[in-house]
C-alpha cells in the first residue's frame, strides 16, 4: 500500500460511527447524482470522510482549507479512488490555493463543506455563477460561523448552511479535547521541550482555550489565562488558573498559545516584554493572532527551523511555531485533532450534508442549526461503538419532565 492509503486506513479503524454511517449510505446512496465541493484540511481523517460521501453517491471534489496542512501522500490516494478529485497540495502558494478552490467550484458542487467560510466566500465574490448549483453547505468552525452570520445579517448569504460547529458533539469533544491535545502534542513534538513547570499562557478561555489550559496544567505547566469577556475570565479563576491581561502575563509565560479568534493578540507591546526564549504559538482558525508581520518587518534577524521561526530582538529570542498558523496542524508533524474526535465532527458532517440534500430546497437562505437528532444520532452511534449503554426516561419522568402541576 502507498503511504497514503496507508494513513487512511490507519484512521478508518479508529472512526467507528464514520464506518457505521458509511455502511447506511452504500445502501441508500442518498447523494446519488450530487457533487460534492469541499475545503478542508486535507489528511487522513479529512479523507475517511470524503470516502463515505462518496460511498452515499458524491461525485467529490476537495481541496485545502490552510496551505499548510494538507498531507500530500493523502491528497494523492484520494486521487486514485473513483469519483473523488483532489486538488491540494502542502506548500501552495496564494495563487495556487485560489486556483484549486476555483477547481472545486468548477465542478459546481449541489453542497459545500467548509473549515473556515473560503468555498462560500468565493462564490458570493469572484464565483457568483455558482450560486446557481448550490442547494446548501455545512460549516466546521467556529470563525467560519462568525463571518457566515455577519454575512447573514448583512442579507448577502444566499443559500441555507448547517452551522456544524455549533452542536454540543462538535464544541465538547473536537475544540475542547481535539484542539487541546493536539496543540500540545504538537508544541512538544517540534521544539522537545518540556511542558512540566513552564509558565503556559492560554489567550481566550472558550472550548478550545478550555481544554488546552486543562490539558497543559494536567502536564504540571502553572496555566495563565488571558480574556476579554468578565464571565469567561471568571470561570477561568474559578477553574483555578491565574487571570490577568496580556500585558500582565507576556513577561512572565514561557509558552504562550493563542485561541480567541481574534485578531492581534500578541502584537509589539507585548513581545518586547517578552522573556528571552518565549515560544509563541496559535490554535485560533486565522494565523492573526500574533502579530508575525511585524516581527518579520522588525527582528535583527530570522533563523528558521522545521515549524520554529526565531526572530532576535535586541538580543532577545522570540520562537514562533508554524507561523503563526493552527499549531496542531500547520507544523511539519502536526496531525491535527485526534482520529476519534474526528470521527465525531464528521460523523456530523456527513449527516449534515444528507440533510442538505434531502431538505436544503426546503430552507431559508441563512444559518441554520444543526438538527439536535443528528447531534443526538452520532452520541448514540458513538456509545453504541463503545459498548456503552445509558437510561431511557421512563413514562412516568416523562410526565414528570412536562407537567407543570405536578410538584405544586
Ligand atoms: P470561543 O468563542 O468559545 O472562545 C474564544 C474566546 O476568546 C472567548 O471566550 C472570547 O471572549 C475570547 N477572546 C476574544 N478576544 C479576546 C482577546 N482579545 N483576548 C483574550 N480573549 C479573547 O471559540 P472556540 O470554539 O474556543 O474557538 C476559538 C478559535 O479556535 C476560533 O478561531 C476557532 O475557529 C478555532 N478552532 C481551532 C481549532 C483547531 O484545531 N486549532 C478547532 C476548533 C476551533
Amino acid at each position: 500500500m502507498e503511504s497514503g492509503d496507508l494513513k487512511i486506513a490507519w484512521a478508518r479503524q479508529y472512526m467507528p460511527v464514520l464506518s457505521s454511517i458509511r455502511k447506511r449510505f452504500v445502501e441508500e446512496k442518498p447523494f446519488s447524482g450530487m457533487t460534492v465541493g469541499m475545503a478542508l484540511h486535507v489528511e487522513a481523517k479529512t479523507a475517511v470522510l470524503v470516502e463515505t460521501l462518496a460511498a452515499g453517491g458524491a461525485e467529490v471534489h476537495i481541496t485545502g482549507c490552510n496551505p499548510l496542512s494538507t498531507q500530500d501522500d493523502v491528497s494523492m490516494a484520494l486521487n486514485t479512488r473513483d469519483g473523488i478529485h483532489s486538488y491540494a497540495r502542502r506548500g501552495a502558494g496564494v495563487e495556487e490555493y485560489y486556483a484549486a478552490i476555483d477547481r472545486v467550484l468548477d465542478a459546481r458542487p449541489a453542497i459545500t463543506i467548509d473549515d473556515g467560510m473560503d468555498l462560500i466566500f468565493r462564490i458570493h465574490t469572484e464565483r457568483r455563477e455558482v450560486l446557481d448549483s448550490v442547494i446548501g453547505g455545512c460549516e466546521e468552525t467556529t470563525t467560519g460561523i462568525h463571518r457566515l452570520r455577519a454575512m447573514a445579517r448583512d442579507g448577502a448569504l444566499r443559500f441555507p448552511v448547517v452551522a456544524v460547529n455549533d452542536t454540543p458533539m462538535k464544541h465538547f469533544f473536537d475544540n475542547v479535547h481535539g484542539t487541546g491535545e493536539s496543540s500540545l502534542a504538537s508544541i512538544m513534538i517540534t521544539t522537545n521541550v518540556l511542558i512540566a513547570g513552564k509558565r503556559f499562557v492560554v489567550a481566550g478561555y472558550g472550548y478550545c482555550g478550555r481544554g488546552l489550559a486543562q490539558k497543559a496544567r494536567s502536564l504540571g505547566a502553572r496555566v495563565i489565562v488571558t480574556e476579554i469577556d468578565p464571565r469567561r475570565a471568571l470561570q477561568a479563576h474559578m477553574d483555578g488558573f491565574d487571570v490577568m491581561t496580556m500585558g500582565e502575563a507576556a513577561p512572565l509565560g514561557d509558552i504562550f498559545v493563542t485561541t480567541t479568534g481574534n485578531a492581534s493578540i500578541i502584537t509589539e507591546r507585548h513581545f518586547l516584554n517578552l522573556k528571552d526564549g518565549a515560544i509563541l504559538a496559535n490554535a485560533g482558525h486565522f494565523n492573526v493572532e500574533i502579530d508575525v508581520e511585524w516581527l518579520e518587518s522588525h527582528a535583527d534577524s530570522v533563523v528558521r527551523r522545521d515549524g520554529i521561526d526565531t526572530y532576535l530582538l535586541d538580543r532577545k529570542a522570540v520562537h514562533v511555531l508554524a507561523e503563526g498558523r493552527l499549531v496542531n496542524l500547520a507544523t511539519p508533524k502536526g496531525m491535527g485533532h485526534p482520529v476519534e474526535v474526528m470521527d465525531l465532527s464528521f460523523a456530523v458532517q456527513a449527516l449534515s450534508a444528507e440533510f442538505i440534500a434531502k431538505h436544503g430546497r426546503e430552507l431559508a437562505p441563512g444559518v441554520h442549526d444543526v438538527p439536535s437528532a443528528i447531534d443526538e444520532a452520532v452520541a448514540r452511534l458513538k456509545l453504541a461503538s463503545l459498548g456503552l449503554s445509558i437510561d431511557r426516561l421512563t413514562p412516568e419522568q416523562e410526565t414528570y419532565m412536562s407537567s407543570w402541576t405536578i410538584g405544586t
